[in-house]
């Protein structure tokens, strides 16, 4: 292991320690590519998370992407991601507006998320101006297509760092 001096001390450098980063996509976001692409883009899910993979090998940590059209399997997956994985980024899709469910477990489990989204939320109608996950994330990055989850990715890893600095 590495290690870095701090006051004279020889301490582990936890810096750079392999992260793991669990990219949760809500429901109907399967269907990018063909959904509304006037709104959403044309990427692919596949696409998009094969970009986001590229990018954690940038930054080394291993992402791993899991998409779901059910709020209880989203659960779940949260629940599971304790232990296995330090920070969570999530596009809730329309879960962002209602689930009080999601935003409960995402604050049960404690593990720094950030909010992504395609679309600009704030641009659109009046019931995706609310988020219910907004609150417990440590931040939010909506209206900037693939590039909210790739500045998300980004910006989750650098605060893990930061805190572990
Ligand atoms: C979305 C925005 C939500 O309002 C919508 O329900 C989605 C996608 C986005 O990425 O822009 O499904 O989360």
């Amino acid at each position: 292991m590495s290690v870095r001096v701090v006051n004279s001390l020889k301490v582990p450098d936890l810096t750079l320690q392999p992260l793991s980063i669990l990219v949760l996509h809500g429901p109907n976001l399967n269907l990018l590519g063909q959904r509304e692409p006037g709104i959403y883009g044309s990427l692919t899910l596949a696409e998009i998370n094969h970009l986001l993979v590229a990018e954690g090998k940038k930054l080394q940590v291993e992402v791993s992407p899991m998409q779901s059209n059910h709020e209880g399997v989203l659960v779940d997956t949260i629940h599971q991601a304790l232990g296995k994985h330090q920070g969570i980024l999530i596009n809730a899709g329309a879960y962002t507006h209602t689930s009080v469910a999601l935003r409960d477990a995402l604050a049960g489990v404690n593990l720094p998320t950030v909010e992504v989204h395609l679309s600009n939320i704030y641009r659109r109608e009046e019931f995706r101006h609310h988020s219910y996950i907004a609150p417990i994330a440590i931040g939010q990055i909506s209206g900037f297509g693939v590039q909210s989850y790739l500045l998300g990715l980004q910006a989750l890893v650098h605060h893990l760092r930061k805190d572990k600095g």
